[in-house]
């Protein structure tokens, strides 16, 4: 079955647009991670940025005490944040770039130029009882990085095949190339997540690609809680990840 990880850093973006730095206020993304998980969400996702401009520390903490599914901790390469990882121990890190260094052309991190930093991470994390996944384009040259890293997971950024979807539902070839990446990449034993961009629209199109395991999904989520309810969205975006069938469609 295809998992859902429900990123809810957009609900701490909500709250820090009126509340930023008093330490309190709503939205409280804490409170729609449990809703979402009272719905069958299959982990929550939050992304702790070295600038704060969402999720903050306190909320990482409180999702770590609180939630009963996955802990996904999306985080930079960095040292203050690594630190964080290795004490507050999510069950997994996707590791994301948020420097213009860290990130190849398509967007994803940029796992071949920095191997061996990337490697030293992994293993430390791994030490600690967490995994790992790295948040790559569908590149042949990151994917294969991915996997000498040591990697158990990588997220194959599908930011360019939702734009892609934007401009021409039928467009084949941003689509191909996530087909062909989650193909190399269990070859090479590396479990395959996907994120960035996903709707209610383009989703039924990722029902081609192979060997998904989660989907991270945030901002089209949260933007249909605001008309239909947090567990109505949830339940929607589950409904449509029912009909995945490994690929094989
Ligand atoms: N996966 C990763 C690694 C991300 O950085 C993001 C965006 O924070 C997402 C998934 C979710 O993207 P979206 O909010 O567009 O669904």
């Amino acid at each position: 079955m295809l998992k859902l990880g429900v990123n809810i850093d957009h609900v701490a973006t909500l709250r820090e647009a009126r509340f930023r730095g008093l330490g309190y206020g709503e939205p409280d993304p804490v409170a729609a991670a449990l809703a979402c998980e009272a719905v069958g969400a299959h982990g929550i996702t939050a992304h702790l940025r070295e600038d704060r401009r969402h999720i903050q520390d306190r909320d990482v903490w409180k999702l770590r005490e609180v939630i009963k599914t996955r802990l996904n901790l999306e985080m930079a390469n960095a040292p203050e944040i690594v630190a964080v990882a290795l004490k507050l121990k999510p069950d997994i890190v996707c590791v994301v770039p948020e420097r213009r260094l860290e990130v190849t052309t398509e967007g994803g991190l940029e796992v071949a130029g920095n191997l061996q930093a990337i490697t030293e991470m992994r293993k430390r994390m791994n030490n600690a009882g967490i995994e790992v996944s790295l948040f790559i384009a569908p590149d042949p040259l990151q994917i294969e990085a991915a996997a000498r890293a040591g990697s158990q997971f990588i997220e194959l950024h599908t930011g360019s095949f939702a734009e892609a979807y934007h401009e021409d539902p039928q467009r084949p070839d941003e689509l191909n190339r996530l087909i062909a990446g989650a193909r190399q990449a269990h070859a090479l034993g590396l479990k395959v997540n996907a994120g960035h961009g996903l709707n209610y629209q383009n989703l039924p199109l990722l029902y081609k690609v192979p060997h998904l395991v989660e989907l991270n999904i945030g901002h089209s989520i949260i933007s249909r809680a605001v008309t239909v309810g947090l567990q109505a969205a949830v339940r929607e975006m589950l409904g449509l990840m029912a009909n995945y069938r490994g690929g094989t469609e």
